[in-house]
């Protein structure tokens, strides 16, 4: 790795934390913050954290929702093993993934994927909306109604979009950027709650919804 980004990454006050409590990416502090902010977690919830390697999201979310509760971690590549989560080796868009994934419902999808950066903002914010669109395909598969979604996406042209169809099957939608989130990162998060899936009462198209907010 080059020397700089050692360097920056010593002196990263929440890469530091993250060593000194045994978490396996800074990247948990992200959803510490979200978790604290909008109440994602509850005891005994089932948690899907799609792009998990390392780790770092599925350990705070197991903890958050204690013995009781469930966590599948899912990710092309290997996850060393985390007491407590259990994970799927696999890639999101792939239509055999859900077969792994077993039939009960889940309360929480989380989303942390990222694309293989080009360096082309353009092609990588493209790319990173893509994975959003590939993770709510998978929500609508696989969550209870009135859980929640949320996903990292690089912020561009297309969130809009993004965002309008969050709210047509989401009571609320969010956007956010952790304090953790490094400040010339383009990456945002968005915390989509209460799902209501198609023809369920108050589903898609009710005018019930307190929309969409940011605060960025
Ligand atoms: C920033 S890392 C996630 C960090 C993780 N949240 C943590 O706290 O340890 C992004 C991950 O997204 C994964 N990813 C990218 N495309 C994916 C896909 N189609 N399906 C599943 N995971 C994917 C990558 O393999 C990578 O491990």
């Amino acid at each position: 790795m080059p020397r700089r980004f050692l360097s920056e990454r010593r002196r990263d006050p929440y890469y530091r934390a993250a060593q000194r409590e045994g978490l396996r990416s800074r990247a948990a502090f992200k959803l510490m913050y979200l978790d604290d902010r909008f109440r994602l977690f509850r005891p005994g919830a089932r948690v899907l954290d799609l792009g998990a390697a390392p780790g770092g999201w599925s350990m705070v979310a197991r903890d958050r929702v204690g013995p009781r509760g469930e966590v599948v971690a899912v990710d092309p590549r290997p996850i060393e093993p985390i007491d407590g989560v259990r994970s799927v080796r696999g890639k999101v868009g792939d239509p055999g993934l859900l077969r792994g994934l077993g039939d009960a419902p889940f309360d929480v999808v989380l989303s942390d994927m990222s694309p293989r950066i080009s360096g082309a903002y353009a092609t990588d914010h493209a790319r990173s909306v893509s994975l959003v669109h590939d993770a709510l395909a998978l929500a609508r598969r696989t969550l209870r109604p009135g859980g929640s979604f949320t996903a990292k996406v690089f912020d561009g042209d297309l969130v809009d979009d993004l965002l309008r169809e969050l709210t047509r099957t989401f009571a609320a939608v969010r956007r956010t950027k952790p304090p953790a989130s490094r400040e010339p990162s383009s990456e945002i998060y968005l915390v989509a709650l209460g799902y209501r899936p198609e023809g369920a009462s108050g589903g898609p198209g009710r005018k019930t919804s307190p929309g969409s907010a940011s605060d960025i």
